[in-house]
């Protein structure tokens, strides 16, 4: 069982480019290839948020359109770059516990796990929170799965020593992590957001962000100044081992930097 975590694709609208420079669909697209030609085949991809940046119609197409290329299942959830309504008509289709649902809130049994998908997003706000119903629904879960549990969810619920990104986690993230204290079955919070890969742990359970897809983010703990960099996109894979553990690693996709117009021709 190998399961692909993206995150942060940031699709833009088909012919566009983020920030008028960086080809994050073509870049997308090539990923997504590559995941489907691995040696060791992918048995599902799931993408932690943020999977359009502006969360506009030509956007979700284009994001459609890609991601249904992927030859395993797919499951998806939203992130601050989202909108919901938009992210649930235009994505649904692509994931089967999505197209009955009136928001982003799903549990799927899988790799020997329990995982739950749930949404972290505010509306027109860049931080997230959960609201009561998620976390009431969290604790319902974890209380009727003796598997272990997953979490995947955009936010981070807790700082990871970015002064960028860390006043913009999941501001009510502590509601989440008393869970952990509750519920011993529960092992690993998997986020995206920070556009980098880190890992903590909260009373033993791993708290990780995926690195994302577009653009990365550098880890500043004091400079608290947006920025963006250009390192090697990557994701992560989940595989389970012989003796039922989840074994995570940072996966690198070759870095596809788009079809340019040689300089005599003119245009991007
Ligand atoms: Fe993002």
């Amino acid at each position: 069982m190998r399961i692909a975590q993206l995150s942060d694709m940031h699709f833009v609208a088909q012919g566009e480019r983020l920030y008028d420079s960086v080809d994050v669909n073509a870049h997308n697209a090539d990923i997504i290839h590559q995941l489907n030609h691995l040696i060791d085949p992918i048995d599902a991809i799931i993408v932690s948020g943020d999977i359009t940046n502006d969360g506009t119609k030509p956007q979700y197409q284009a994001a459609a359109k890609i991601l249904n290329y992927a030859r395993c299942p797919l499951y998806l959830i939203n992130g601050n770059h989202d909108r919901t309504a938009a992210f649930l008509e235009h994505l649904a289709p692509l994931c089967e516990p999505l197209l009955s649902a009136e928001q982003v809130r799903y549990r799927v049994d899988l790799a020997k796990r329990t995982l739950l998908f749930i949404d972290s997003t505010v509306p027109e706000q860049t931080y997230g929170q959960l609201s009561q119903a998620t976390l009431d629904w969290v604790a319902y879960q974890l209380s009727q799965t003796s598997l272990p549990v997953a979490i995947f969810m955009h936010h981070p619920p807790l700082a990871l020593n970015s002064a960028h990104m860390d006043p913009i986690n999941c501001q009510n993230g502590d509601k989440l992590l008393a869970l952990c204290e509750q519920f011993s079955h529960l092992e690993g919070i998997y986020c995206g957001h920070n556009h980098c890969y880190t890992t903590t742990f909260y009373q033993g359970v791993a708290i990780v962000s995926a690195p994302a897809t577009s653009i990365q983010i550098p880890v500043y703990q004091r400079d608290a100044t947006p920025s963006y960099q250009f390192d090697q996109p990557s994701c992560l894979i989940h595989t389970l081992s012989d003796d039922d553990r989840w074994v995570s690693f940072q996966h690198h996709f070759q870095l596809f930097q788009g079809v340019r117009r040689f300089p005599w021709v003119g245009g991007k």
